[in-house]
């Protein structure tokens, strides 16, 4: 296969189209623009223009496939050609290099391998009271008419989560609420580093020096979550001990560093994420009473105690269309990237070595050509009638190899932590607040909801 060097990234073979300008370029400043101000906006208008289009910023070419089956192609077909790479998964290698999210894929399987008994029906099973007790314990703390700053609310219980899951031997040596802090810090800065552009950290280089001091720092704490663990009396049975256990053959093991990166991995990826999602399901629920009657009366016919994904998930087919809908409107993954090291074809299109090639859940997800009325929120459309809704079109966890690993983790742990939360409260909107979702950051979330916590009244 032919080598094509980054530099001559516009040249493209007989055989192949280049792919169209994509709409609202400026002739100085090309995509910057409308990616800055309103992203989700101009990825909207790419749709349908072309199967892929090509950005202009700073002076590159940045291609988006639009087509979710050339996405699904390039995802699960063609996976080991197009690796992981762009800038999130570049700066994210500069925080946790061998971690399952960033790796290369000539190392992914055996990674995966090592970490999937952690995500087993078992694992996810002993979790589940674990999820259960976190949404009582923070939802008994909530009084009638306190107002919820919801993503921080809904942060703090998953960090608990995934703290108890993951290492239940050492959680209360740990100071879950500095990890939160740490992490969040972390994402923040993260984020910073793929917006602000290179020149620019030059000529501001605190914000660099912010960045190793929040890497340093998250990996500190993560060896010593390590060592507290090593240091245990009790031998761990979470996550971790799953992980330090290797492939259970007496084969493979991860090593120390691999160890720290995956810690990190759990807490950056399986937090955040699944907060952001319970958050817009709690803001759906407050502005939408018809469908939290619906929720209510199908989680109140639950017996109490944890909601198990194996034996109770069958019995609640509206949440889990309302999970589903939730992902599909609000994917916190909004944006994602990949970068071929060989020139590749996709579709009718060269992809040039190293370059860069993104895919928006949110777009495909809002797309028109795929789903029937995409800006109406509807779980039904999920019931199976045909033809509102394009499985293939679907993807807030990703699909192939490189899928999200904790998706049933986090289908779990959102029914539980719903479970919990509706079975005392309503939600409501709270007067003078907005949620700020122009503009997303690492990943797409409410910034800024509010909302007031309502006693729920008797059914009759
Ligand atoms: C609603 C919650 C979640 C969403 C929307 C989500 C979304 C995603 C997406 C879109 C990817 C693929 C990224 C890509 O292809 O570039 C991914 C990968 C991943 N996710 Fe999740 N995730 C969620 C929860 C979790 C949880 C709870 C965990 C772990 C506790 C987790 C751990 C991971 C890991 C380790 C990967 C990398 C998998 C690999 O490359 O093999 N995620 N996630």
């Amino acid at each position: 296969m032919t080598v094509i060097s980054p530099s001559q990234s516009d040249s493209f073979h007989s055989g192949t189209r280049k792919p169209p300008l994509a709409p609202g370029s400026h002739v100085l400043t090309g995509h910057l623009g409308p990616l800055l101000w309103d992203p989700l906006k101009f990825l909207r208008s790419c749709s349908n223009v072309a199967p892929v289009v090509r950005m202009k910023v700073a002076g590159r070419s940045i291609y988006l496939v639009c087509d979710a089956d050339l996405v699904r192609e390039m995802l699960v077909n063609k996976d080991g050609a197009f690796d992981k790479g762009g800038p999130v998964y570049e700066a994210g290698r500069s925080v946790a290099p061998n971690s399952l999210v960033v790796c290369p894929a000539h190392v992914h399987r055996e990674q995966r391998t090592l970490m999937q008994p952690a995500f087993s029906p078992r694992s996810i099973s002993a979790a589940e009271s674990v999820m259960a007790d976190e949404g009582e314990h923070a939802s008994q703390s909530w009084q009638a008419g306190q107002v919820l700053d919801v993503l921080a609310e809904a942060g703090r219980m998953t960090h608990q989560v995934v703290a108890r899951t993951l290492m239940p031997s050492v959680t209360d040596a740990i100071d879950v609420d500095y990890l939160l802090g740490v992490v969040k810090e972390l994402t923040r800065l993260l984020a910073l580093q793929v917006v602000v552009p290179k020149p620019v950290r030059r000529i501001v280089p605190s914000l660099d020096r912010r960045f190793a001091v929040a890497v340093a720092g998250t990996r500190r704490a993560a060896h010593q979550i390590l060592q507290a663990s090593r240091d245990s009396d009790t031998p761990e049975q979470g996550l971790l001990g799953v992980l330090m256990q290797g492939d259970g053959t007496g084969g493979a093991r991860l090593t120390e560093e691999e160890l720290c990166d995956q810690i990190i991995t759990l807490f950056t990826a399986g937090t955040e994420t699944t907060a952001i999602t319970l958050a817009w399901a709690m803001y759906v629920l407050s502005v939408r009473p018809d469908l939290e009657r619906r929720l209510h009366a199908e989680l109140d016919s639950l017996p109490p105690g944890p909601v198990s994904f194996k034996n109770h998930l069958g019995d609640l087919p509206f949440t889990c269309n309302f999970i589903s809908e939730t992902l599909r409107c609000y994917p916190s993954n909004w944006l994602l990237s990949r970068s071929p090291d060989e020139s590749t074809v996709l579709g009718s299109y060269l992809f040039p070595a190293g370059s860069s090639i993104m895919f928006s859940p949110y777009q495909i997800h809002r797309n028109p050509q795929y789903y029937s009325d995409p800006l109406t929120f509807d779980p039904d459309r999920w019931d199976g009638r045909p033809p509102t809704v394009s499985r293939r079109a679907y993807i807030p966890f990703g699909v192939g190899a490189r899928g999200c690993i904790g998706d049933r983790f986090a289908v779990s742990e959102i029914v539980n932590l719903l479970s919990s939360i509706t079975r005392r409260w309503s939600l409501r909107p709270a007067h003078g607040f907005r949620i700020r979702s122009k503009r997303p950051n690492l990943f797409a979330a409410p910034y800024g909801l509010h909302l007031q916590v309502e006693g729920r009244r008797q059914q009759p």
